[in-house]
């Protein structure tokens, strides 16, 4: 198993990716087609920087990638990328620019907590993240757009695609073959999202 991992790991860095991430979001771009030039990207935990990094190649070159992470990326964006630093769950100025920002028509979310080996709490955190994800996709995505969520696998996974199918046409379930053995990471791809006013009663809809 060591050498799938080698493996990814060199490949990112031959291929200029700052982390071996990236190849997920491209096993599952293949599989769902997430991506079409021009569109609108929200990127959360975007940090070291490699799915914003191919998600503006995708959608050059009228598209525009808003990347989000409490910590600085590895790299430099190109231009199609803004990067926000800050905590999506409990900054409200950072939730406010990127509603400034909105709509989007895809909105991703690697976003993944600081473990601390409680499986229990890692997953209860995680999926504490991928809700907060649903929420903001909820609040800028446009009819029709997808939402893309990493949970670690656990109880709630069936919370979450719960919760997912009363926005969205179509949920599924990927697990990457490029994820790490060990990874207990899935993710879940809403398609077809289906805006409903009641979804959040915030000043969203008076903005
Ligand atoms: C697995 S990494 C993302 C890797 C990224 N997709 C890439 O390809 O480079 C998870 C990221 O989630 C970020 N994160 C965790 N909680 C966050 C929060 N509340 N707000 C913003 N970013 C958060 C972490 O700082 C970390 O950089």
């Amino acid at each position: 198993m060591k050498k799938v991992q080698d493996h990814y790991f060199k490949k990112a860095r031959k291929d200029n990716y700052p982390a071996r991430s990236v190849y997920k979001l491209k096993e599952m771009d293949k599989r769902f087609r997430l991506f079409r030039p021009g569109q609108k990207v929200l990127d959360l935990g975007a940090s070291p920087g490699s799915w914003s990094m191919y998600a503006a190649q995708k959608v050059t070159p009228s598209g525009f990638v808003l990347a989000v992470d409490l910590k600085e990326p590895a790299v430099s964006f190109p231009g199609q990328v803004r990067f926000i630093q800050g905590d999506v769950f409990n900054d409200a100025e950072v939730v406010q620019q990127i509603k400034n920002l909105a709509p989007f028509n895809l909105v991703l979310s690697d976003m993944a907590p600081k473990t601390i080996g409680i499986k229990i709490t890692d997953q209860a955190r995680s999926f504490e993240l991928a809700m907060e994800a649903l929420h903001l996709g909820r609040l800028v995505l446009i009819p029709g757009g997808f939402l893309c969520v990493k949970i670690f696998e656990g109880p709630d996974v069936e919370q979450l695609s719960k919760e997912m199918k009363t926005s969205f046409t179509r949920v599924k379930h990927f697990k990457p073959k490029s994820s790490r053995a060990e990874s207990r990471e899935i993710f879940l791809v809403g398609m077809q999202f289906q805006k409903k006013i009641d979804h959040d009663v915030s000043d969203h809809e008076q903005n």
